[in-house]
């Protein structure tokens, strides 16, 4: 049993916990949507500077509520890949720090990899091989999880993260930042089948067109051109709109993710990410994998949202399979999934 302190500072949560295995002693996790809400969106060096600010605090206050000390403590985690480089720093520089000062293996743990740990967290006896479908405001992914630490990237969006569009399009209807929840709750009172928009397919060289891929940014456009159009006739039915495109979306990330589990003989679906919070997506794939005798999983908000526990659980488990990283280990903005193994050497 691996006891891990981690630290996720990847874009706007300072988080740090304290994960035993698949069990979280504490999980801090302090946001900083209200330091970004006047910008409508994360302003990187504010990130940085803030996650600065408070680092040391979490860690205290992690160790302090895990009732743990140093020596029961076998490992240091810290997002390294993917994020904002400058925050992403901050919590690797602190856990490298730690990890010389009370001589402790690091361990730079993938962002997604850590979104996919996150339902270890809550189906305790959740085992390989699965699917992920990771939507984030910085990620949009279906992750075959074949094995602990091999993945296949069966499908990705190619423009906007399912978030991000989410965020674009409550801007263009200007409800506020994050948009996510915003539509969500407004959607409630609208008429999902009020307008018609594209679902975003990716057409392939060859003809036809990419069955797992996403596109959302011309969904985003279509609902700019309908506001457009909408104001030039009076009042704009914001719950209209905002029903109809949270449909649009919570359907084709429903219909891609299934066929990918069906084609590929998966029977379970993991989600991951803060737009698994919708209550569109969780209706539609919930049903539809019934339908398919497919078992789905969400796990608590509180762990598909950015937070250090899932971290420090797939730490533990790359502890368990004697996997640590060099110090010389940098920081990356991006990192594929199927290159995680690169950021381990192996005992
Ligand atoms: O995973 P997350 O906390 O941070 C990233 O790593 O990006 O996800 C944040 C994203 C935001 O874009 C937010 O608008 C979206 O998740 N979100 C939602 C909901 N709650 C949060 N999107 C749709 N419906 C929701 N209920
Ligand atoms: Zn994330």
């Amino acid at each position: 049993m691996a006891t891990i302190l981690a630290i996720e500072t990847s874009c706007d949560e300072t988080a740090v916990a304290i994960v035993k295995n698949r069990k979280v002693l504490s999980s801090i996790v302090s946001s900083q949507i209200e330091l970004h809400r006047t910008y409508g969106g994360v302003v990187p060096e504010l990130a940085s500077r803030q996650h600065l600010e408070i680092i040391n605090p979490c860690i205290a206050q992690a160790i302090a509520e895990a009732e743990v000390d140093w020596q029961q403590i076998d490992g240091i985690a810290a997002t390294c890949t993917p994020g904002l480089v400058g925050a992403l720093l901050v919590g690797v520089a602190a856990a490298k720090t730690l990890a010389m000062l009370h001589q402790k293996p690091f361990l730079g743990i993938h962002h997604l990899e850590g979104h996919i740990y996150a339902s270890y967290l809550s189906e305790q006896s959740l085992e390989p091989p699965f699917l992920c479908l990771l939507v984030s405001g910085g990620h949009t992914s279906t992750i075959y999880v074949q094995d602990y630490g091999q993945y296949q990237l069966l499908g990705e969006t190619r423009d906007d993260a399912a978030g991000e569009a989410f965020d674009k399009v409550a801007r263009l209807l200007n409800l506020g930042y994050p948009g996510g929840p915003i539509i969500d709750r407004l959607a409630r009172q609208g008429n999902p089948e009020a307008f018609k928009l594209p679902e975003g397919k990716i057409s392939l060289p060859e003809g036809g067109y990419h069955p797992y891929d996403f596109s959302f940014s011309g969904m985003k456009t279509a609902v700019q051109r309908l506001i457009q159009k909408l104001e030039l006739t009076g009042e704009i039915p914001t719950a209209d709109i905002a029903a109809s495109f949270q449909a649009t979306v919570a359907g084709v990330l429903t219909k891609r993710s299934i066929q990918c589990a069906l084609d590929y003989g998966i029977n379970t679906i993991t989600i991951g990410g803060g737009v698994a919070a919708n209550s569109g997506l969780r209706n539609n794939l919930t049903a539809a994998a019934a339908k398919h005798n497919l078992q789905v999983y969400f796990p608590p908000l509180k762990l598909c949202t950015d937070n250090a526990a899932m971290i420090g659980c797939a730490a533990a488990q790359h502890f368990e399979l004697g996997h640590t990283s060099p110090l010389t280990l940098g920081v990356q903005s991006r990192t594929e999934i199927t290159k995680v193994m690169k950021l381990y050497s192996c005992s």
